[in-house]
C-alpha cells in the first residue's frame, strides 16, 4: 500500500518510514523539517524507488491538497507534531498551530481526496497520539490508562494533542472518514532527538556533565522501544477497527530516577569511566511546572484484539539504545548545536 506518513523525518515517524519500506509498502514522507527533524533518520531508505520525500507544512492546506493529488496515497499515518512538553510551556502557539490546526488541515485534505476518489473502502486515516492526553495517574499500580479513561490533559502539549484526537473522532462521526487512533506511552530508541530525557542523559554522561533530574525523580513513565511502537502502528493501520482507538505501551513503568540509574549502569558496563560511576553525575533540578506524576498504559485491547506484543524488555531496549548512541556520534553531534538543545527549557510558566 502507498502510505502518506507525516512527520517522517522525526524520531517515531522515521522508525515507521523505515519499517514500512522494509515491509514492502510505498512511502511518501511529508515533513516541514522543523528543528526536531533530521533527514539522516531516513537516509537508509532515501534512494529506495518506493520512497518519496515532500517538504511541506501541515499548516499549509494548499500544499497538502497538492501532495494528495500528486501521490494518491492508500492511507495516511499522521505523526507530524510539535512534541516537546518543555517547549510547549515556553511557547504554546506553535503547538496549537501545528497539532490542532495542522491536524484539521490534514483531516480536511484527506476528506476532500477520499471523497473525490469515491471513498475507497480500504482508505485509512491513522492519527498517532500520546497517553499524555489522559492526564496524571495516582501512584496506585492497579490504575492504568485504558481507551475509555476520560481526557484530562495538563500541559499545552497534551492539550493540543487532545484537541487533535477530538477532531479526528469528530471527522469519523460526522463525515464518516475512516479513522483509527493510537495513544502511546513514552518512546525511546535510536534517532531520539537530543533534547529528550534518554538521549540527554546518555550524552551528558559521556560529556562528563551533570545528569539533570526534574524534582525528586519520582515521576513515573511507561517506556516503549520505538521500533516496537512502529510495529504496533502498522498493525493498527492494517487491522484496527474503524473509529476505534488503541493504547500502546510496554508495561515498563519506571520512575525517572530508576530509568537514569539503569542508563548509568549500562554506560558503566559499555563505556566505563576511569573511576567511579556515571550515577555520580546525577543532579536534581527544579521540577517542570505541572509535571504529571505517573503515566501507565493498559495495552489489553491491542494485545487481545490484534495480538501485538513488544519484542524487547526495557532493559534490552535501553542497552540497544545506549550502544546506538555510542556508535552514532556523527548523527547526534551536529544536532546538539540546534536552537534550545542543551538548555533548560520550560521554566517560563
Ligand atoms: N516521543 C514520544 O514518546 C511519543 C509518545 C507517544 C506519541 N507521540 C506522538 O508521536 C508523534 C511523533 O513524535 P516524535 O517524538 O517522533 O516527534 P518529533 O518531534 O521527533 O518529530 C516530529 C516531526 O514532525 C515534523 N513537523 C513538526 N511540525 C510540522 C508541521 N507543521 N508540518 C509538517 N511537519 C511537521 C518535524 O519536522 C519532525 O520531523 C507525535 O504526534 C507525538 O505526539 C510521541
Amino acid at each position: 500500500m502507498k502510505l502518506l506518513i507525516t512527520g517522517g523525518a522525526g524520531f517515531i515517524g522515521s522508525a515507521v518510514v523505515r519499517l514500512a519500506i522494509a515491509r514492502g509498502h510505498s512511502v511518501v514522507n511529508l515533513d516541514a523539517l522543523t528543528y526536531a527533524a533530521c533527514l539522516d533518520n531516513v537516509a537508509s531508505v532515501a534512494s529506495n524507488p518506493d520512497y518519496a520525500f515532500e517538504q511541506a507544512d501541515i499548516r499549509d492546506r494548499a500544499a497538502l491538497d497538492r501532495i494528495f493529488a500528486a501521490h494518491r496515497p492508500g492511507a495516511v499515518m499522521h505523526l507530524a507534531a510539535e512534541s516537546h512538553v518543555d517547549r510547549s510551556i515556553d511557547g504554546p502557539a506553535d503547538f496549537i498551530a501545528t497539532n490542532i490546526t495542522g491536524t484539521f488541515n490534514m483531516l480536511e485534505a484527506a476528506r476532500a481526496y477520499w471523497t473525490a476518489t469515491d471513498k475507497p473502502a480500504t482508505f485509512r486515516f491513522h492519527h498517532i497520539s500520546t497517553d499524555e492526553v489522559f492526564g496524571s495517574l495516582p501512584a496506585d499500580k492497579a490504575v492504568k490508562f485504558t481507551e475509555t479513561t476520560p481526557y484530562d490533559p495538563r500541559s499545552p502539549y497534551s492539550a493540543s494533542k487532545a484537541g487533535s484526537d477530538h477532531l479526528v473522532r469528530a471527522w469519523h462521526e460526522t463525515y464518516g472518514l475512516p479513522v483509527v487512533l493510537t495513544n502511546c506511552s513514552n518512546n525511546y530508541g535510536p534517532y531520539h532527538f537530543p533534547e529528550k530525557l534518554v538521549p540527554v542523559i546518555i550524552l551528558n554522561a559521556l560529556a562528563g556533565k551533570a545528569l539533570p533530574i526534574y524534582g525528586d525523580g519520582s515521576n513515573v513513565r511507561d517506556w516503549l522501544y520505538v521500533e516496537d511502537h512502529a510495529d504496533a502502528l502498522l498493525l493498527v493501520l492494517e487491522k484496527g477497527v474503524l473509529g476505534r482507538s488503541y493504547n500502546i505501551g510496554g508495561e515498563n513503568e519506571r520512575s525517572n530516577l530508576q530509568l537514569v540509574r539503569t542508563l548509568c549502569a549500562i554506560l558503566d558496563d559499555l563505556r566505563p569511566k576511569a573511576s567511579g560511576s556515571y550515577a555520580d553525575q546525577i543532579t536534581f533540578v527544579t521540577d517542570r511546572p505541572g509535571h504529571d506524576a505517573r503515566y501507565a498504559i493498559d495495552p489489553s485491547r491491542i494485545r487481545d484484539e490484534l495480538g501485538w506484543r513488544p519484542s524487547v524488555t526495557v532493559e534490552q531496549g535501553l542497552r540497544l539504545t545506549v550502544q546506538w548512541y555510542l556508535d552514532h556520534a556523527a548523527w547526534w553531534q551536529p544536532l546538539q548545536a540546534r536552537a534550545g538543545v542543551g538548555q533548560r527549557l520550560g521554566t517560563k510558566a
